[in-house]
Order: C-alpha cells, then sequence, then structure tokens
C-alpha cells in the first residue's frame, strides 16, 4: 500500500467525512482507477480503522484477522518444509502434495472429485484467485453481478479488468437475495456472477433454494459462476453448500478457497481455486503472469492442514460460535440491533436503536469513544447500497475471549458517551 502523502482526502481526521472528492476507499470499493489523476493510490477503510485503533488503543475487531495462530502442527510443517530445502518457486499451479490435499478436501468434505492436476490452482490467497479469475474472463463492457453488500476486492478488480460492476441486495434480516426479483439483475451482457458464501460482512450462509436460483439464473444467461468460499468451515449450525455441487453448476463453476480463514494463518496467503479444466485453465494461464508462484513451504505445511481430523474442523466452529454468543450478547446490551451470524467471523449491527443513523461517522468516533474499532457497512456498497445499509456496522469476532469479553464491556458504555 502506498502512504498517504500530502493527499488531503487521506486525512483521518473527523473533517476527512467533509472532504468533497471521494475517499480512497470508496473509489476501490466501488471499482473506479484506484490511480488518481494525481498519481496518489488509496488506502482502504480496513487499514485507515486498523491506523485509528493503534492510534487510540482501540481494541480492533474492524479488519478480520484471528489474534490466535492455527494449529501447532502446521507450523512445524512450515519450519521443517523450510529447514529440508522447500524455498525455491513452487511450480506455478501449486506444490503436487497440496493440491492432492485439496482434492482429498473437496472429497472428504463435500464427495466432489476434482483432478489435482488439471482442477485445481493454488493461488497467493483467495485475493488472487479472485484477481486471476476476474481478469482471465472479464472483457471491457462485460457485466459480473455481486451480492450488496461485497467483498471490496471485487470492486476493484472489476473496475481494474474494465467490466461492469452490477450488484443484486442483500435484505435485512436475513441478508439473502430477493429471488422473484433476482432475475432483473442479469443480463444478456452478465458474463459473471461472483457470490460470497458464508458471505463477509453479513455473516450469510446461502441455503440451497438460494444458490438453485442462482445456478439457473446462470444457466440462462450463459454466465460462469465464482463462488467465494473463504469461510466454507466457519458456519454455526447450518451446513455450508459448494454451488458448484449443484445439478448444473460444476460445468460453470469456479469455487475460491483459502487457508488464511480455516487454519488461521492469514498472513501465509496460501488460497486455492478449483473447477473444470477449461476454466482452470484460462485462471491459471492469467495467474502466471501475477505472481506466478509462491510460499512453497507454507503450501507443504497447509497440505498438512488440510488432513487435519473432522474434529479439528467442528472444533473451530464450535470456537467460533461461541465467541459469537460473547461478542452478540455485548452488542445487544451496548443498545444495538444485533443480526446474528449463521457463519463467518462478522457480525452486523444496526445503529439506529441508538439514534444513531450514519454508521461511516460512528465508526470514526468509536475508538475514540470507547475503544473498539468496527467496519462501516456501507463501504461494501455502491451508492444505492450504501444508503440501504447506512446505519449499519460490522464487528469482526475471531478474537481471544477474554479481548471480546472487554470489547463487550466497553461497548456498554456507548449509550453514556453519545
Ligand atoms: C470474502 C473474502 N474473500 C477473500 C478474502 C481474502 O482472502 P485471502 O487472505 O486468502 O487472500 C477475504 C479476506 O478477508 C474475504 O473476506
Amino acid at each position: 500500500m502506498a502512504s498517504a502523502g500530502s493527499n488531503p482526502s487521506l486525512k483521518m481526521s473527523a473533517d476527512t467525512t467533509e472532504d468533497a472528492r471521494p475517499a480512497p476507499w470508496q473509489r476501490a470499493a466501488t471499482g473506479a482507477n484506484l490511480l488518481s489523476p494525481e498519481g496518489n493510490l488509496g488506502v482502504t477503510i480496513f487499514e485507515e480503522m486498523t491506523t485509528l485503533a493503534l492510534s487510540t488503543g482501540a481494541i480492533n475487531l474492524g479488519q478480520g484477522f484471528p489474534d490466535e495462530d492455527g494449529p501447532a502442527e502446521i507450523k512445524a510443517a512450515a519450519r521443517s518444509a523450510i529447514a529440508s530445502g522447500a524455498n525455491q518457486y513452487a511450480p506455478g499451479k501449486g506444490v503436487p502434495a497440496l493440491r492432492e490435499a485439496i482434492a482429498s478436501h473437496q472429497q472428504r468434505f463435500y464427495g466432489l472429485t476434482p483432478d489435482p492436476d488439471t482442477e485445481v490452482l493454488v493461488t497467493t490467497g483467495a485475493t488472487e484467485a479472485i484477481a486471476a479469475t476476474l481478469l482471465a474472463f472479464i472483457q471491457p463492457g462485460d457485466e459480473v453481478l455481486t451480492f450488496e453488500p461485497f467483498y471490496d476486492s471485487y470492486g476493484a478488480i472489476i473496475g481494474m479488468a474494465g467490466g461492469k460492476h452490477v450488484t443484486a441486495p442483500l435484505l435485512a434480516p436475513d441478508f439473502l437475495p430477493d429471488l422473484e426479483a433476482l432475475e432483473s439483475s442479469f443480463s444478456s451482457r452478465t458474463k459473471i456472477v461472483l457470490l460470497n458464501n458464508p458471505h463477509n460482512p453479513t455473516g450469510a450462509v446461502f441455503p440451497e433454494p438460494v444458490l438453485a436460483r442462482i445456478v439457473e439464473l446462470a444457466a440462462k444467461y450463459g454466465a460462469i459462476i465464482v463462488s467465494d468460499e473463504v469461510y466454507e468451515h466457519l458456519t454455526f449450525s447450518v451446513p455450508h453448500i459448494p454451488i458448484t455441487s449443484l445439478p448444473g453448476a460444476g460445468e460453470r463453476t469456479i469455487t475460491i478457497s483459502s487457508a488464511g480463514k480455516t487454519f488461521s494463518f492469514t498472513g501465509w496467503k496460501i488460497g486455492w481455486l478449483t473447477g473444470p479444466e477449461h476454466l482452470v485453465a484460462a485462471v491459471r494461464t492469467v495467474k502466471q503472469f501475477l505472481t506466478y508462484s509462491s510460499g512453497t513451504p507454507f503450501q507443504s505445511a497447509i497440505a498438512v492442514g488440510l488432513g487435519l481430523p473432522d474434529e479439528f474442523y467442528t472444533g473451530i466452529a464450535a470456537t467460533l460460535g461461541h465467541k459469537r454468543d460473547i461478542l452478540a450478547e455485548g452488542l445487544r446490551a451496548a443498545g444495538f440491533g444485533v443480526y446474528n451470524p449463521s457463519g463467518t467471523y462478522f457480525i452486523n449491527v444496526d445503529t439506529a436503536p441508538l439514534g444513531i443513523l450514519d454508521s461511516v461517522d460512528l465508526a470514526r468516533r468509536l475508538p475514540g469513544l470507547v475503544g473498539v474499532a468496527a467496519i462501516p457497512v456501507p463501504v461494501f456498497c455502491h451508492p444505492e447500497g450504501a444508503e440501504r445499509t447506512r446505519s449499519l456496522l460490522r464487528f469482526a469476532f475471531c478474537k481471544k475471549t477474554d479481548v471480546l469479553e472487554e470489547a463487550a464491556e466497553r461497548l456498554a458504555t456507548l449509550k453514556d458517551r453519545l
């Protein structure tokens, strides 16, 4: 990321909101060119809030990274891979052991059988998988349909690829799309429908009828389905259904996942995608000119992680579900309206019951008011969606239990400080 430099729109103070120019994160979220005419690159809202949390000593429930490392045996596997000399370029499509482990994982959890040689591609995090996929298939003017709110990199990459970003709203309280209205978001120019399930930032987990309707419409309009499933193992008492497992989906779907979320190694940036050979080959062509390959010893270590017993996977979901409950209770006590998530490590609240209608403004004030940082949901939206989600705020609960308890206590004082 570039530094803020002298661009006045990058200032962190309250007067940022009075600047007539869109903030850099707003440009990124709408997929506009990130390089401004002055040559400044933008900072994201995540960076802005993390900086604010650091400067105020606030508990950072903004950016979604765990504050504890993942399993010791995976770390040991990385150390041993480094010690044994796995330190040069990995093959472009990923080390064979990891590709095989990904294929076995798909078989074990979903009964899917991707060929590790031709239908699996290891990437530098899910972020590169998303970028390489969109750059592989989008021509200028093609439409990409995402649900809104949407993960911020989608808008940015669609913009870089010259695509047109179309959105379909996810509606409170369940944050699912209106299946009757969904077809109106498709057109003959829809090249990709890009979904994120389980969904960041809302925590929604799409049930089968929603997924079936997406497949039906993608087939009708000849669109490729790209499914970002990085939170596939983080669901609470509801099953995760990969859209590719539905009838008619397999031949047109690329599924993306990441070790960062499942194993709490977000800094390793090991991601992957699976899909039919003709789609994966196109993405591989682009990927070789992005990073070519990365993280050789970490790839070997994640192969070990994917082989962990079922108890590991049920354990992470149960632990996280408990953390969700701690934070949800604190947020309710603070007076927010709480939307309980079915998946991911994010929880959304409505600030309106506290008499606050602008969550962007509250997010900027919250660290100073009570020492907790969060992310406003409108930053995951285009202007119309931002209006619809104006009073929503997202908190991450992938933190130690005592940190969440402390955050809940601090938030409980909010009413008295407003
Ligand atoms: C929905 C979604 N997709 C992709 C990513 C990025 O994953 P990675 O860190 O593996 O690049 C994230 C990270 O927050 C995410 O929330």
